[in-house]
């Protein structure tokens, strides 16, 4: 697909054309700056600018925790206190790397609900939103790894069951288990590998969200009224649009200073907050805490892996049609994969012609309550596995796949759109005339 028509960089003096032939970089940079962008992006398209700060902040302040850091069991839980106490600013560096992890998942999860809103997954954006899985998968691996590094109670013990997961996948469990930890039990093979591939990761993810933003560069960016831009003629491009830069560096940054506000408060004020005390007991494998809890940005997930008992009826069926080889646990493990695979398969599953959530009536109602659901799973995901929370568990997990396998499928079907605008320039036309109360008002096409 051609990208938005618009100007391009031409080197005008001689330095310029020297390089320009040479390597063209300016023009690279040019051309990512001064993209045309829908102009009517409104407060949820700061997300992915906010995700590219906190990946670019969990590297630097990762890079120089790990010059204090001795990833070996002996000594992980004392260096980190060591970084907190003894190294300059290390408490900061510490808290912002912790906290930082927290704000990541918060601006990831808002921006995975913005594309479910306004269909960002739908044709053409099919690839940018699968490199987002992706992206999103290696997030929580890294943050996993992460995670266990300062060797605490939690570190150890979180590792232990979610590594057990693995164990629990049929005839090659156990092996791939042995192999990821590095031995028969979490030990100090696996708090070194775990320090590598936590050192790796965010680099490859850094590769992920380059290719991410080239992705939506070759299609252009959705908007909240789901229509495209006008790519007929440079003229017509213009109308629907603005160069990236400056109106919306100016007001990522805007969106990310009133962030940072609340984030500095939060590291500077209650920084342990969002953490679990027995962290800050040393691991001890022969003391197991009385709530294995993972960090908050997992409870959903965690949620749907632990609701599948050995009661559930698909988990009956599942079991007695493979002989065995489905137990309650690989069920656990491979509904929490397939809620995630769900996901990734939502441009396939919504059947819908109509890409914006504005102008689906029926579909609002389906995606709040996939919402809700996301933070009831959060609340069950901390609560002790025993009832109602298992019950409530099973409705909350079931809810999930009947949405993206069910709701997304059928809606497109039965469900009739509102009149879309004709066109961005319209819709912003129709906005500014209702928020005048203005002439034109009356026939404009209805926004939120
Ligand atoms: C490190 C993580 C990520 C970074 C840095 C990132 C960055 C960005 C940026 C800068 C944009 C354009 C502006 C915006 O929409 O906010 C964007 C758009 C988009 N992202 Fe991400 N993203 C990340 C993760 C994800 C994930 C996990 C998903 C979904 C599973 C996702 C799906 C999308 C989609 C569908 C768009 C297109 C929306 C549009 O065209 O307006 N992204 N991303």
């Amino acid at each position: 697909m051609a990208g938005i028509p618009h100007d391009h960089y031409e080197p005008k003096s001689g330095g310029e054309k020297w390089l320009h032939r040479r390597l063209p970089v300016v023009s690279l940079l040019y051309d990512t700056l001064m993209i045309p962008t829908p102009k009517n992006l409104n407060w949820m398209w700061i997300w992915g600018i906010i995700l590219t700060f906190c990946l670019a902040l969990q590297i630097a302040t990762g890079i120089v925790l790990a010059m204090h850091y001795t990833p070996h069991v002996d000594q992980a839980f004392a260096s980190v206190e060591h970084i907190m106490r003894n190294v300059n600013g290390g408490y900061m560096l510490r808290y912002l790397h912790m906290n930082g992890a927290s704000l990541f998942f918060i601006a990831v999860y808002a921006h995975i609900f913005r594309g479910l809103y306004y269909g960002s997954y739908k044709e053409p954006r099919e690839v940018t939103w699968i490199i987002g899985i992706l992206i999103f998968v290696l997030m929580m691996g890294t943050a996993f790894m992460g995670y266990v590094l300062p060797w605490g109670q939690m570190s150890f013990w979180g590792a232990t069951v979610i590594t057990g997961l693995f164990g629990a996948i049929p005839f090659v469990g156990e092996a791939i288990q042995t192999w990821l930890l590095g031995g028969p039990a979490v030990d100090n093979a696996t708090l070194n590998r775990f320090f590598s591939l936590h050192y790796l990761l965010p680099f490859l993810i850094a590769g992920l969200v380059i290719v991410h933003i080239w992705a939506f560069h070759t299609t252009g960016n959705n908007n909240p009224t789901g229509v495209e831009v006008r790519r007929g003629s440079k003229e017509e491009a213009a109308k629907d649009t603005v160069p990236f830069w400056p109106y919306y560096v100016i007001k990522d940054v805007f969106a990310l200073a009133i962030i940072l506000a609340v984030f500095f408060a939060i590291v500077g004020f209650m920084p342990n907050y969002l953490g679990h005390p027995d962290n800050y007991i040393e691991a001890n494998p022969l003391v197991t805490p009385a709530h294995i809890v993972p960090e908050w940005y997992f409870l959903p997930f965690y949620a749907i892996l632990r609701a599948f008992t050995g009661d559930v009826w698909v988990v009956i069926i599942a079991n007695f049609l493979t002989g065995g080889i489905i137990d309650a646990k690989f069920f656990g493990v491979l509904a929490m994969f397939g809620a995630i695979a769900v996901m990734a398969l939502a441009p396939w599953l919504d059947t819908s012609s109509v890409r914006s959530g504005r102008y689906r009536p029926m579909f609002k109602w389906w995606f709040w309550l996939l919402v809700a659901d996301f933070f009831f799973l959060m609340w069950l995901g901390a609560m002790p596995a025993e009832e109602p929370y298992a019950t409530f568990s099973l409705i909350g997990s079931a809810y999930w796949f009947f949405y993206f396998l069910v709701i997304l499928p059928l809606l497109g079907v039965i469900e009739k759109p509102l009149p879309q605008p004709e066109t961005i320039e319209a819709a912003v036309a129709a906005d500014k005339a209702a928020a005048n109360g203005g002439a034109g008002a009356a026939e404009a096409t209805p926004a939120e």
